[in-house]
C-alpha cells in the first residue's frame, strides 16, 4: 500500500484535511473523504464532464486530478452555489428552463456555466453552447441547458448595469 499524505483543501471556502494516497483522485476525496457528494462520478476519465468543480476560477475535471494536486488551491463544488439554503440564480434558472430531467450531469453543468460565466459574463448564446458542449447530458437536448445559462447571463447583466448611485442623480436632473 502507498504511502498516504496529509493534504490540506480550501474547499467552499473551509480548510479541510485529509489523508491521501498519492493517486486519489480529487472527485474522490471530495466525496469520500469530505462528504460533499454533490459532485457526481461519470465515466471516471475526463470525458462526461459530471465531475466538473472550480480549481482557482477554472472549471476541472475532478477525475482527472489527485487530490494532492488540489493542496493550495481555492475549489468550489455545487455545494457552494445555494444562498443561506436558497437556490442560487443559476439553480433557479436551470429549473425554470427545465434544464435538467434525470439531473445526474446537472453539478457538473452549473459549476461548468458558473466559471465560464464568471470569466466571460458578455457571452452570447453561440458562445454559451460552445461552452457547454464540453460536458455530456444524455437528456434535454442542450436547448434548455443553453436557455438557463443565456438567462442568468442576461440577468446579471442587468443587475450589473444598474448603478444606484448614477439612478438617483439622473432622478435628480429630470425636471
Ligand atoms: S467523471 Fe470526470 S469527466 Fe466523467
Ligand atoms: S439531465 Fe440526465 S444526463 Fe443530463
Amino acid at each position: 500500500m502507498s504511502e498516504r499524505h496529509l493534504i490540506g483543501l480550501t474547499v467552499n471556502g473551509a480548510a479541510h484535511e485529509a489523508l491521501v494516497e498519492p493517486r486519489k483522485t480529487l472527485i474522490d476525496a471530495l466525496r469520500h473523504d469530505l462528504g460533499l457528494t454533490g459532485t457526481h462520478v461519470g465515466c471516471e476519465h475526463g470525458v462526461c464532464g459530471a465531475c466538473t468543480v472550480l480549481v482557482d476560477g477554472e472549471p476541472v475535471r475532478a477525475c482527472l486530478m489527485f487530490a494532492v494536486q488540489a493542496e493550495n488551491c481555492d475549489i468550489r463544488t455545487v455545494e457552494s452555489l445555494d444562498d443561506d439554503g436558497e437556490l442560487s440564480d443559476l439553480q433557479r434558472a436551470f429549473r425554470d428552463h427545465h434544464g435538467l430531467q434525470c439531473g445526474f450531469c446537472t453539478p457538473g453543468f452549473l459549476m461548468l456555466a458558473e466559471g465560464f460565466l464568471a470569466q466571460e459574463p458578455d457571452a452570447d448564446r453561440d458562445e454559451i453552447r460552445e461552452a457547454v458542449s464540453a460536458n455530456l447530458c444524455r437528456c434535454t437536448g442542450y436547448q434548455t441547458i443553453v436557455d438557463a445559462v443565456a438567462d442568468t447571463a442576461a440577468r446579471r447583466r442587468s443587475t450589473s448595469d444598474t448603478c444606484p448611485a448614477r439612478t438617483s442623480a439622473e432622478k435628480e436632473a429630470t425636471p
